[in-house]
């Protein structure tokens, strides 16, 4: 009979894999890309230089980040069928559904589709992050009745996602904010979404499918959909002087607080640090003041009642509100930022690659006799 061995539920504490690419120190509220801080690179490293560091294992020189920029940019292109799904797509499907789906569509049409070898999968990492954010964009513009944008090839990877999607240039502290917002959504150890990616490409599976099971994890409200669920609470909310009543009514019921709590962070996210000055910078100049304050509210509410602190979910709402970006993107806006450790992950996998199978107890019964249906 079947050994029974003790089970960890949720694969809490577990060691599925070493990795060089990130580093998430939950005790000290540390989080670290190929031996970087990121607080030495939040505001200082462009996201295509974070891109470059996770995939390579270097920040890249003026040369190599010209050249990497403008392949990214230059991938910002979409097949017309893949154009065409988008616009055939429900006007009121989930934006990350309608993403997973393109997705997985776009691997029927790269030139590189079937193959897994090193050079072929470079080449299909920088069409993918490319056309992740080149899908969200597209999605956006066609559900607002916009025209299509294309890529200023003279400008940045992250400037561009911004100007195709919104279709208005960045300024000078929104391209600073959306690079930074990028870069620090960018890599996270093996969140569940990571996870499930490298499982698909530790059975020698292909990089589309194995993002295409990364987007299909990201989605949940307990991973990356509880940033949009931060701003239906602000929105439900509405005014600083009835978080109280709200936050307790939630916990009263059981219920979790969107963007709060982490599984393993136990003092503040370091991301949302970096997310709160972001969120300041940005909402203190305009009619998004309100939010600001209510965040600031539940913030200190949560934190009396439940010792818990926010995640890089909740603050990440503010800025992306303040970026003129509709809080049904939010995920998609994620997604875009972690296909660059999605990728890298993948590449790591590839590189020493064993097949992730692990096993289970048995609970069920043995030794039933079959019942022919005329007796059942
Ligand atoms: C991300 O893995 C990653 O790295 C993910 C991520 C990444 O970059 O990839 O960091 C991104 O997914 C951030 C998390 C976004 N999700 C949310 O904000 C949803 C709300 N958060 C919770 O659902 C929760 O905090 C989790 C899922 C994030 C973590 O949950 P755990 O580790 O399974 O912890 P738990 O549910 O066992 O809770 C432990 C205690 C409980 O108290 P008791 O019931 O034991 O008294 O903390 C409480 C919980 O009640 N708690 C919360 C809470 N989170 C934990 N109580 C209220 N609201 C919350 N948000």
């Amino acid at each position: 009979m079947s050994e029974q061995r003790q089970t960890v539920r949720g694969l809490q504490e577990v060691v599925a894999a070493d990795t060089r690419l990130s580093f998430v120190d939950g005790a000290n509220g540390k989080l670290y890309y190929r031996g970087y801080d990121i607080d030495e690179l939040a505001g200082r490293a462009s996201y295509a230089e974070t891109v470059y560091l996770l995939w390579y294992g270097e920040l890249p020189d003026a040369q190599e980040l010209e050249r990497f920029r403008a392949e990214l940019v230059g991938n910002m292109q979409l097949p017309t069928q893949v154009v065409e799904l988008l616009r055939l797509s429900p006007p009121n499907a989930n934006p990350m559904v309608v993403l997973r789906t393109a997705l997985s569509a776009l691997g029927m049409f790269d030139p590189d589709g079937g193959r897994n070898t090193e050079e072929a999968n470079d080449r299909k990492a920088k069409r993918i992050l490319a056309q992740v954010a080149c899908i969200v964009a597209s999605l956006h513009r066609i559900r607002s009745g916009a025209p299509l944008l294309s890529p200023d090839p003279r400008s940045g990877f992250a400037w561009n996602f911004l100007y195709i999607f919104r279709g208005r240039q960045p300024d000078e502290l929104e391209q600073r904010v959306i690079d930074s917002l990028l870069m620090l959504h960018a890599d996270h150890g093996l969140a569940a979404s990571t996870f499930a990616g490298r499982v698909v490409v530790s059975t020698q599976a292909g990089m589309h499918s194995a993002i295409s099971a990364s987007l299909a994890s990201l989605k949940g409200p307990l991973h990356g959909g509880a940033n949009r669920a931060v701003m239906e609470m602000l929105e439900e909310i509405e005014h600083p002087e009835h978080v109280e009543e709200y936050i307790e009514s939630m916990l009263s019921a059981g219920e979790r607080i969107m963007g709060f709590g982490h599984r393993i962070y136990k003092t503040e996210d370091p991301r949302s640090v970096h997310l709160r000055k972001y969120s300041e910078e940005l909402c203190a100049r305009g009619e998004l003041r309100c939010y600001l304050d209510l965040s600031h509210r539940i913030e200190k509410i949560v934190r009396e009642r439940k010792g818990i602190r926010p995640n890089v979910d909740f603050y990440s709402a503010t800025v992306q509100r303040a970026l003129g970006i509709p809080k049904e993107y939010y995920t998609c806006i994620f997604a875009v930022a972690r296909c660059a450790g999605w990728i890298a992950h993948c590449m790591e996998q590839f590189a020493d690659n064993r097949l992730i199978r692990p096993t289970s107890n048995y609970i069920g019964g043995f030794g039933r006799a079959f019942v022919p249906i005329e007796e059942r």
